[in-house]
């Protein structure tokens, strides 16, 4: 198969994406338009000066720009906006289905209405849904290295909406920050009828990933890099069938690995672990998900792998066992057309 064949297959293969913080998806571009829009200053004037900060050393010098821009993010319609830029992209790349990250402690934090943003990103969804075809759900995401009190109290702010939410997630700065510490708001989400999935094992050690399975009852782990280094964690991963939501350009970016070659996702897949593959935040690494499948074709996984992780994607979501079977039908399609 010639290279634009190959880059056709990558993008028409049916997936989900599971690991995208919306936050993430906020181009240069568009950061620098609403921060004229909203009266927000940022110390940079043009998109060239703006795209010189995004050399990354860790996933620190990251959060703070990420954090930064966030700042420039107002009102529902900006949020309404950025959603349906977003899924433009993915549908582009394949998406049919997505579980979209969003950090409201950061927003409330920034003197925003955690009602109005999830009414902007919902109604986003909803469009998106009419004009490309996609489904998607939200994940409250707490940030784990705000206070903890910020974390109950957003709960208390979605109490009487979390019909509007899919599950819990925890990102941000992870090492210092163990899952330990937020047990009884995983069990207050869990209640509330959330599924629960985290970030671990980006920085963080393999403790911190058995630490998300045995504690906060993660249904999925968000990036698991450092599992690797625990065998028996990866035999009970594989086991129990929880699936990693892989980010190669971003694990590159923010130096997790130095090289797409040192991610351990051949060695997760042969041991038979349920991985995915996904972007994070696109507008700050380098690529949507369609890039992230095709990097990985590029260092040598096969187009049936590659399906296989795609396949895995949309076993790993939350989404119906009607969507489901209309997903494995899609998906069968593209393996007729591409791989007989
Ligand atoms: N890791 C942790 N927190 C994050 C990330 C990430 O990759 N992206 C946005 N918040
Ligand atoms: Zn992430």
């Amino acid at each position: 198969m010639g290279e634009q064949d190959v880059s056709e297959a990558v993008r028409s293969l049916p997936k989900a994406e599971l690991h995208v913080h919306i936050e993430g998806t906020l181009e240069p571009g568009l950061a620098l338009d609403l921060a004229k829009r909203n009266g927000v200053s940022l110390p940079w004037a043009t998109i060239d000066e703006l795209r010189r900060q995004y050399e990354f050393g860790d996933l620190q010098s990251f959060l703070d720009l990420y954090y930064q821009l966030m700042g420039t993010l107002a009102s529902a319609d900006d949020f309404h906006d950025l959603m349906l830029a977003y899924l433009a992209h993915a549908a582009a790349d394949g998406v049919r289905h997505a579980e979209i990250f969003f950090d409201p402690q950061v927003h409330i934090r920034n003197g925003l209405d955690i009602d109005a943003v999830m009414d902007g990103l919902l109604s986003g969804l909803a469009e998106g849904r009419k004009r490309f075809g996609i489904t998607g759900g939200l994940i409250l995401s707490i940030v784990r290295d705000l206070p903890i009190e910020s974390a109950d109290s957003v709960l208390d702010a979605v109490q009487n909406r979390a019909g509007d939410l899919l599950g819990i997630g925890l990102d941000s700065a992870e090492v210092g920050y163990p899952p330990s510490l937020f047990v009884h708001v995983y069990d207050r989400a869990r209640e509330m009828g959330l599924h629960c999935v985290a970030h671990a094992g980006e920085e963080g050690s393999s403790d911190y990933v058995a630490q998300a399975l045995d504690l906060l009852h993660a249904e999925r782990i968000d990036h698991g890099v450092h599992a690797i280094d625990d065998p028996a964690l990866v035999a009970r991963i594989a086991r129990s069938g929880i699936a990693l939501t892989a980010c190669p350009l971003s694990n590159r970016r923010l130096q997790v690995v130095k090289d797409l070659h040192d991610l351990p996702l051949q060695e997760f897949l042969r041991a038979g672990v349920p991985v995915t593959v996904n972007s994070d935040d696109p507008a700050y690494f380098g690529g949507y998900i369609a890039d992230n499948y095709a990097a990985l074709e590029k260092i040598g996984f096969s187009l049936e792998q590659l399906g296989a992780i795609a396949l895995n994607s949309i076993h790993a979501s939350f989404i119906s066992p009607d969507e489901m079977r209309d997903l494995e039908a899609q998906y069968a399609s593209w393996k007729a057309r591409y791989l007989n």
